[in-house]
């Protein structure tokens, strides 16, 4: 027996070994940890089950028969973040470069089907030179088995991808298909061919990095959420961003203790709109007054930066924000925020998070790159997700609601539970100027009458009442007492109970 003890032991030392101390030290040397210390770092000290330890690939050509390493390049197997369920798999770089192969894809697959079984979170650390090129179609048949689980997982599990390493050709679906993608500056990156093929073919000279680093995709493609600035930052984000998510489709979120008081009075927001109502302010001082401790964790900050959209909690429990920010492009809705926007309250309404929405919206861009764009299908995107959404919708509008944005933003008119207004409030077809100029066109050589119509359409629309009078608002807040009507709004729609007609699934502008 203690012979038999001992061979296992040494066949779990050689899994542990990875690809060999060497590898292991060029991953250090790119500043990378390893596949099995950043699963350390990412789950509660001593609470990793591993599995498939001594699977290896079946692969003979090009001498692939006499390298095999225990465990194939992925490390799978599940443990908990501060005491909650999560199945992970992270791919090992020292193992042919993490390359995905048969047997590696067979790995990823076993955790996934059970996260969906028993529901709870699939966390891929994502380190990996793509498809195993010696093993060809077995490799791409392994990848395509990935996404199928993937597909069949959205909206059941919570899926997060964090890419810590290359990440490139079909290898970049995976992710894709995710609910989240975080990035690790400078280390990681994402493409669908790499700098060479696009030489090639294109002419153009890039490095990785401009081409699918990190920067790259937070800012400017908007495929990723989040850039970290390396590992041990990029894992202990994960952690606090896993404690606000519910384990599946089939739970609420989460409830930690909080003891920021639910009547915590503001007085500072009443003084946070400008006199003049061209002024911007910032947005986000709100969503930080507003919710448990200051505590925003913001989904892509660099991108889009003309909506808000993350993660806070109200009396412990985890709820979205979705904030037009009148700093950027003056909080109108285009292309880009639509899409980000749209995105983050599908998710939330697959996994029952309740919304809160602050408007401040003057309308849709206008202009020939977004029309030519596509705006009208983008930005049905939004407004297709908050129609559809059946979780709690809380809306507060502090000042501008213009036009369809007005009633894209979690309006009344699509079923917003409990939709609120600061005095400041102007709910209209559009901002006095430019309505006077349309409906009084032939008075505009006349200084004096357009002013007075201005002035008329300014005390007739520019305020909540109108909307009150109708039942669009359901009431007109002081703003200082913002958190208190908030948490009273969700407390209320707690068991909140709504359901879309059956149907095999709708058909989201895409
Ligand atoms: C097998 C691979 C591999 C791969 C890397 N390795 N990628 N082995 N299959 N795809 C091995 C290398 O041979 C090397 O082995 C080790 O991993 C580390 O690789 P290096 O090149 O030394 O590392 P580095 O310089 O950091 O470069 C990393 C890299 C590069 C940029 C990822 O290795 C690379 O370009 N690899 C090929 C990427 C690729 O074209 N993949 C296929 C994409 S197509 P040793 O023994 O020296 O340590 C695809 C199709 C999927 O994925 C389609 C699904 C629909």
């Amino acid at each position: 027996m203690q012979e038999i003890i001992r061979q296992l032991e040494e066949k779990r030392e050689a899994a542990r070994l990875g690809g060999g101390q060497r590898r292991i030290e060029r991953q250090h040397a790119k500043g990378k940890l390893t596949a099995r210390e950043r699963i350390e770092l990412f789950l509660d000290p001593d609470s990793f089950e591993e599995w498939d330890m001594f699977v290896e690939h079946r692969c003979n050509d090009f001498g692939m028969a006499e390298e095999n390493v225990p465990g194939d390049g992925v490390v799978t197997g599940y443990g908990t973040v501060n005491g909650r369920l999560v199945f992970v798999f992270s791919q090992d770089f020292s193992v042919f470069g993490g390359s995905l192969s048969e047997a590696h894809a067979k790995k990823i697959c076993k955790v996934m089907e059970h996260a969906v079984k028993v529901g709870a979170p699939l966390i891929g650390l994502n380190d990996s030179g793509g498809a195993r090129i010696q093993e060809g179609v077995d490799a791409l048949a392994g990848y395509a088995d990935v996404f199928q689980l993937n597909v069949l997982a959205s909206g059941v599990i919570p899926q997060i991808s964090m890419i810590m390493g290359p990440c490139a050709g079909g290898a970049v679906y995976s992710p894709s298909m995710t609910d989240f993608i975080f990035m690790v500056k400078d280390t990681s990156y994402m493409f669908v061919t790499g700098p060479d093929v696009v030489k090639t073919v294109t002419h153009e000279e890039v490095t990785a990095e401009e081409l699918g680093g990190a920067v790259t995709h937070t800012s400017r493609s908007g495929v990723a959420d989040l850039a970290f600035e390396n590992d041990v930052e990029a894992l202990l984000m994960l952690r606090r961003f896993v404690n606000f998510l519910p384990a599946s489709n089939r739970e609420k979120p989460p409830v930690w203790p909080n003891e920021d008081p639910a009547g915590r009075v503001e007085i500072s927001l009443d003084s946070l709109i400008p006199d003049d109502d061209n002024r911007p302010y910032d947005m986000k001082e709100l969503i930080l007054k507003v919710v448990d401790n200051g505590d925003f964790f913001e989904i892509q900050p660099d991108y889009a930066g003309n909506i808000l959209v993350g993660f806070a909690r109200m009396q412990g429990s985890t709820v979205g924000i979705v904030a037009n920010q009148p700093l950027v492009l003056a909080g109108c809705l285009d292309i880009d925020s639509s899409k980000k926007a749209a995105r983050f309250v599908r998710f939330c309404d697959a996994f029952n998070i309740p919304l809160i929405t602050f408007v401040d919206v003057p309308g849709f861009l206008p202009g020939t790159s977004q029309e030519f764009g596509g705006i009208i299908k983008h930005g049905a995107k939004l407004l297709y997700a908050y129609a559809e959404a059946t979780v709690p919708k809380v809306t507060l509008i502090t000042r501008k609601a213009y036009g369809g944005a007005y009633d894209v933003m979690s309006s009344k008119h699509l079923r917003g539970d409990v939709n609120l207004a600061w005095p400041s409030a102007e709910i209209a077809v559009m901002g006095p100027k430019g309505a006077v100029e349309i409906i009084f066109r032939h008075d505009i050589g006349d200084h004096q009458k357009i002013e007075q119509r201005t002035a008329e359409y300014r005390a007739k629309f520019a305020n909540p009442f109108v909307a009150g009078h109708r039942g669009f608002i359901d009431d007109v807040i002081m703003p200082h007492s913002t958190r208190k009507r908030i948490c009273r709004s969700l407390a209320m729609l707690k068991d909140k109970k709504l359901e879309n007609p059956w149907r095999k699934h709708g058909n989201i502008p895409l």
